[in-house]
């Protein structure tokens, strides 16, 4: 298209300055990274965005970001609500999915040209396409390369449908076709971050309610929030702009806490970016706080103790004389959360006990000995050994090249840990819902339960799907965080329903040794603690 070569020789120009990504990225997108730029103290992005697709959605419709952070960080971030996706697909560091990727393409002596999200979050896996229309995957998964389009199908289709009951997108957000009267709501107290578009302009105006004439709200207004500009009021002050590290302007919405209760205001904010008005409608309510906490602010973040102790360990295929079978994921899962135990009670006894040096020890396979002998971080032969170990204890079989763990098999990891962890009243609970478990349907109660053992700073092995309905992958998450925000919509006379939307994120050690480790959304169908 000839419009698309001339945007793409201003967007050259641009990407001089090293700030392409602003050039590139929609609104929503820049929105997201601003909302999540304080958790993860993004201070640069590096090069340019990598668009990701999906076979499922319009062919030329951007559906994900691939943006890198900081020093070898990257963020998969999902376009907007079309995707029926989570805002955050992926947070993780190098090497990245897309890395990964490229290697085994190649490794086929060919090039990715398109990327695609083939799986929906937790799970992802991505796939690429090469310039003779070749699929490649990652790890030469040809597993999920047979997975049936219909399969994928139903599985974006339970995603599109958690995404819309935690109200995930926000409808306050100015987009093209916005006909709605969706405010956020923002409270005494309450800081909300809007990007500033590459117009450089941000237009203010209260919202009439019909009791007083416009120019008079606007002028207490811009009282209230002292950002306007004092020649033309309904523009925000740039000089009251802020920006982030990376280099995103934005503007902070301050509600100040107030002694005597004030009226509230409807208002709209909005900027221009690439010839589009962006903007949020926001109701401020001043009046009463029903919650303490805030409606509209940082994440809250658990973890648990000395997370850097816990280490990264990876599956091996064993039985290789007979069929190749992967040690499974549930083993390592739990050899990672032993080595965690072992290790944080060798470096700080004092804190933790010597209880549980004797969970990893000296003897070839680490469950016998002396336990003078701390578990590594990452895999060794005596790690490997041990997964083996855990695989009989566990009962592991074999389902279609991978070590499946059933769920019930989770509890036996108990006659390992009981005689070994000498504090504490040491056991294995496992949450699961049965039958909807043993599928892989995701589950909020479970995983309440899941972010409540890591509140309580356990670690947690939780079961996601991967790959297709009756595959199955247990990580460890070790940390969660959250954030909730209230959207009201407002009907013509006057009336208001009001949503409060919660997400939640939880950071996963995948069992990879370390690759794909990351934040991700926080879906399980299974959550197992071993506790003392
Ligand atoms: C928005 O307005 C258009 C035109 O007035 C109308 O056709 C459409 O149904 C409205 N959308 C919603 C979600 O109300
Ligand atoms: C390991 O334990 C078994 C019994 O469980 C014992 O027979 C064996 O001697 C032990 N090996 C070492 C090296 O302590
Ligand atoms: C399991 O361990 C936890 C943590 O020590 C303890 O609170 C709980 O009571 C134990 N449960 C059983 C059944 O022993």
């Amino acid at each position: 298209m000839f419009g698309g070569s001339v945007i793409l020789l201003v967007l050259c120009t641009v990407s001089v300055y090293g700030d392409h990504w602003k050039s590139v990225l929609p609104w929503q997108v820049k929105t997201t990274l601003l909302q999540l730029s304080d958790q993860f103290n993004i201070d640069s992005v590096r090069g340019d965005p990598i668009p990701i697709y999906r076979q499922d959605l319009a062919n030329d419709y951007v559906a994900y970001w691939y943006i890198r952070i900081n020093h070898d960080e990257y963020l998969i971030l999902s376009s907007g609500r079309e995707t029926g996706d989570y805002k955050l697909v992926i947070q993780g560091s190098s090497p990245s999915l897309i890395e990964d990727l490229d290697k085994a393409a190649s490794e086929k002596k060919t090039q990715c040209v398109k990327y695609f999200m083939v799986t929906p979050t937790p799970d992802v896996n991505l796939a690429c396409e090469d310039n003779k229309n070749r699929m490649i995957f990652a790890d030469n998964k040809d597993a999920l390369a047979k997975a049936g389009y219909s399969t994928l199908s139903k599985l974006w289709e339970n995603q599109r449908q958690g995404v819309e009951r935690e109200h995930i997108w926000e409808k306050s957000l100015l987009t093209k076709f916005q006909n709605d009267t969706y405010f956020r709501v923002l409270e005494q107290g309450d800081g909300h971050k809007i990007v500033v578009g590459d117009s450089k302009n941000v237009n203010i105006l209260v919202m009439n309610d019909g009791t007083i004439t416009e120019d008079e709200e606007q002028a207490r207004l811009c009282q209230v929030l002292g950002i306007c500009q004092p020649e033309d009021n309904t523009r925000v002050n740039p000089e009251s702009f802020q920006k982030t590290k990376y280099g995103q302007v934005f503007v902070n919405l301050n509600v100040p806490r107030t002694p005597k209760p004030i009226r509230g205001f409807y208002l709209t904010l909005s900027t221009s970016d690439k010839g589009e008005t962006k903007g949020q409608q926001i109701s401020i309510d001043t009046r009463r706080r029903v919650k303490r906490q805030a409606t509209t602010g940082p994440w809250t973040e658990y973890s648990i103790d000395d997370e850097i102790l816990f280490p990264d360990y990876r599956q091996h295929d064993i039985n290789c004389d007979d069929k190749c079978c992967a040690v499974g994921c549930g083993p390592v899962a739990w050899a990672m959360i032993l080595g965690y135990y072992d290790r944080r009670s060798h470096d700080k006894p004092s804190t933790y006990t010597i209880g549980s040096q004797g969970l990893f020890r000296c003897s070839p396979d680490a469950t016998n000995g002396s336990n003078i002998c701390k578990a590594p971080a990452y895999t060794t032969d005596q790690v490997k050994q041990l997964t083996e170990y855990l695989h009989d204890v566990m009962g592991t079989f074999c389902l279609t090249g991978q070590g499946a763990t059933t769920q019930g098999s989770m509890k036996k990891f108990e006659d390992y840990f009981i005689p070994r962890q000498l504090t504490g009243s040491p056991n294995v609970t496992v949450e699961t819902s049965g039958i909807a478990s043993f599928v892989g349907i995701y589950d909020d109660g479970i995983r309440d339960s899941g972010l409540a053992f890591l509140r309580a700073k356990w670690p947690v092995v939780v079961g996601i799907r991967v790959d297709g309905i009756f595959s199955q992958h247990f990580p460890v998450a070790t940390k969660y965080r959250s954030r909730s925000s209230k959207e009201c919509t407002k009907s013509l006379w006057g009336s208001t329903k009001c949503t409060t939307s919660t997400e939640y994120e939880m950071y996963l050690h995948m069992g990879w040794g370390g690759s794909s480790n990351g934040w991700k959304p926080a879906k399980m169908f299974m959550a197992a603690v071993a506790w003392y």
